[in-house]
């Protein structure tokens, strides 16, 4: 069975050069007539035939044709009423990418089946889920430009999901046009034509495969953020407990209250929850005050912090999910007791 080359090759990289790893199989190499090299090599195939076994990973790669997408995505024969959680704040590098990416691998081990759609032009997620900036296969960007010309929309969504290699994980990549011009047009042909994010997560909806669909979003206000929230049912908010990352959570609050004032659509906040988190801090201490200013305004927050760890960018550095990498590591025992809390607040309404 063919496997993926660049996760094979990031396999290899990190094992290669972690000085850990080396210095182990330095000692077995000294009793055995293999070397170091050879020692990975024969690694990655034991742990490769071991990911195949338990349907971890597959022969998917990111090449595959409509056709072979569209086989992938089929219905199970259960239609599934979708819950769709935005992952937002104003604020950047506050751990939306990785919040987003984790509870999807993490939803995905709960047996949920789970479609991820990076909305964020870094393409981080996109990444994370096997398909890093210059991958050539259909984006969220291409659906969205169907409704700029005659077809209107018309061509069916399912050509725009992709696999990934995670089990039950399907993804709508982003892509580097989704920049100030591409907004600006999605704007005026919105305004003619309604709200064309909107109709792309109805859309998604209507297909009735997801459990969840899980949205990363970029540090903005723009019509993309803006549209996803009213399309959305959920918003989870996270937050370094320090003051501009409670600011740009605020600023999110804001505009979900004054829609509600207003009596226009918009996701409910699931919830706020504090990243990154380290209990030596002084700022550690000070979640209970922010967490009370926030509740004030009306919005939860979840009990459940993710604290500060290596493991996550570790894990971003080999393109996956700590959840995924490193499942026993603190940041992803929380994002369990993340996602159960959020399963809650979902069944609840
Ligand atoms: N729990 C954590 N422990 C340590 N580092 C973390 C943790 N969560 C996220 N990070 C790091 O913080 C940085 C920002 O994370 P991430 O990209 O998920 O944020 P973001 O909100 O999506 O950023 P952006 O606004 O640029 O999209 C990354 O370097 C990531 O590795
Ligand atoms: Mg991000």
């Amino acid at each position: 069975m063919a496997r993926p080359k660049e996760y094979d090759n990031k396999i290899r990289l990190t094992l290669s050069t972690d000085y850990q790893i080396r210095e182990r199989l330095r000692i077995v190499s000294i009793r055995s007539d293999k070397n170091v090299n050879q020692l990975i090599n024969e690694g990655i195939d034991l742990v490769f035939d071991e990911y195949e076994k338990q349907g971890i990973y597959s022969d998917l790669h990111p090449h595959t044709s409509t056709k072979e997408r569209h086989d992938m995505i089929q219905s199970d024969g259960q239609e599934r009423k979708t819950a769709v959680i935005t992952i937002t704040n104003n604020k950047g590098g506050v751990a939306k990418t990785t919040t987003c990416a984790s509870l999807a691998v993490v939803a995905s081990k709960k047996k949920k089946r789970v479609l991820v759609i990076d909305l964020d032009i870094q393409m981080n997620t996109s990444d994370l889920m096997g398909y890093p900036i210059g991958s050539t296969e259909p984006n969220v960007a291409n659906y969205l430009e169907t409704f700029f010309d005659a077809q209107m929309g018309t061509v069916d969504i399912k050509n725009y999901i992709l696999p990934t290699r995670y089990k039950n994980v399907d993804v709508m990549i982003s892509s580097p046009k989704m920049q100030v011009n591409f907004e600006q047009t999605l704007q005026t042909v919105s305004s003619n034509r309604g709200d064309l994010v909107g109709r792309m997560i109805k859309n998604i909806k209507k297909l009735g495969l997801y459990d969840y669909v899980f949205i990363d979003t970029q540090p903005s206000m723009g019509i993309i953020v803006t549209s996803t929230y009213k399309e959305s049912d959920w918003l989870i908010i996270p937050t370094e407990p320090e003051k501009y990352g409670i600011e740009g959570s605020v600023k999110v609050c804001n505009f979900v209250n004054t829609r509600i004032m207003d009596e226009l659509p918009v996701a409910k906040i699931a919830g706020i929850v504090f990243v990154k988190t380290d209990e030596r801090t002084a700022l550690a201490k000070a979640i209970p005050a922010f967490r009370q200013q926030l509740e004030e305004m009306g919005a939860h927050c979840f009990q459940t912090t993710i604290p500060h760890s290596a493991d996550v960018p570790k894990a971003r550095m080999n393109g996956c999910a700590v959840t995924d990498l490193y499942p026993l590591s603190k940041p992803s025992l929380k994002y369990i007791e993340l996602f159960k809390e959020l399963e809650e607040v979902v069944q609840n309404g």
